[in-house]
């Protein structure tokens, strides 16, 4: 089972319209993807339609001691099926301060038997705990970057977390995709910018891109996808585009190998290493 996560320091960059459509366009390849809803705020979920379901029944499971992770219904839209987020991660955060409290998504996924050829975490913009738990759990992270100064800076700042999680705590995850986002053809800055990306990250940067879109921008209508509302609109095209691209890439890799048997609990794993991931977290 491959695990990616959907990643950018910035917000507004297309990560969370990029998770739903890389899971939509897997989907109507007949693969089976979860999508976790890891942003506090919960714009997945709520862009799919979706109630806030009980705390336990949502990502902030995956925190909580006394909850069950097996015993989430997830909920299916889209075409794949979504383990939502809840507001009660915000206040949960605040005791999530220990190093080891990094590890708690990777000990989770492991300890579930998953039918499932990827798992996709949306992660929110701000560098949380709960964004490094996704990277720390992840193979393969998916960096949407729309071209321009923030964005870009953003994506930077992504690519060094990702390289700090796989030297200390993950060394499985070694693979960055750079996709290009919300790309106008018609703004010079855009072209400056995607050729200083390309020239930098080289093959990490995905050949396919995607382009404004009006369909994309619309408000979505609850549990459908641009594929079946708009199946040949240029956001559907370049987003089926992409995703075969990624998976092609993915697989490329060998992303579907096993985790290692150690680190099981958060007690028993590097926990020097988990300190230094965590302060990135301080102010
Ligand atoms: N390719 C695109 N073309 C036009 N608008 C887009 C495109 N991708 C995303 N958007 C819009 O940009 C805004 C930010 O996208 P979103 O996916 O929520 O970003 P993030 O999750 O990184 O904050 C949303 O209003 C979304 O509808
Ligand atoms: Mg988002």
């Amino acid at each position: 089972m491959t695990v990616l996560s959907v990643c950018n320091h910035k917000g507004g960059t297309g990560k969370t319209t990029t998770a739903i459509h890389v899971a939509a366009a897997l989907a109507l390849s007949g693969r089976r993807t979860l999508v976790v809803d890891i942003d506090p705020q919960g714009f997945l979920t709520r862009t799919m339609g979706l109630e806030e379901p009980p705390p336990e029944q949502s990502v902030a499971a995956f925190f909580d001691p006394e909850a069950d992770p097996r015993d989430i219904d997830v909920q299916e839209t889209g075409g794949f099926d979504l383990i939502p987020s809840s507001n009660t991660l915000t206040r949960r955060m605040r005791d999530l301060n220990k190093p080891t409290d990094v590890l708690w998504v990777r000990e989770v996924l492991q300890g579930l038997d998953l039918p499932y050829d990827l798992v996709l975490f949306d992660t929110a913009a701000a560098l949380t705990v709960y964004s490094l738990n996704a990277l720390v759990a992840s193979q393969h992270v998916l960096i949407p970057v729309l071209p321009e100064y923030q964005s870009v800076v953003g994506g930077e700042q992504t690519y060094q977390t990702t390289q700090l999680v796989e030297n200390k705590l993950n060394p499985l995850l070694e693979s960055r995709h750079i996709l290009f986002t919300q790309v106008d053809a018609r703004k010079r800055m855009h072209r400056t910018y995607r050729e200083y990306i390309r020239e930098k990250y080289d093959s990490e940067v995905l050949e396919n891109i995607v382009r404004t879109s009006t369909t994309l921008a619309k408000p979505q209508d609850g549990q459908s996808t641009i594929f079946d509302h708009d199946p040949n609109s240029r956001g559907a095209v370049d987003y089926a585009n992409a995703t075969d691209e990624l998976m092609s890439r993915i697989n490329d890799t060998g992303g579907g190998e096993e985790r290692p048997p150690e680190a099981r609990t958060p007690a028993t794993a590097a926990s020097e290493n988990a300190s230094e991931i965590s302060e990135l977290l301080s102010p």
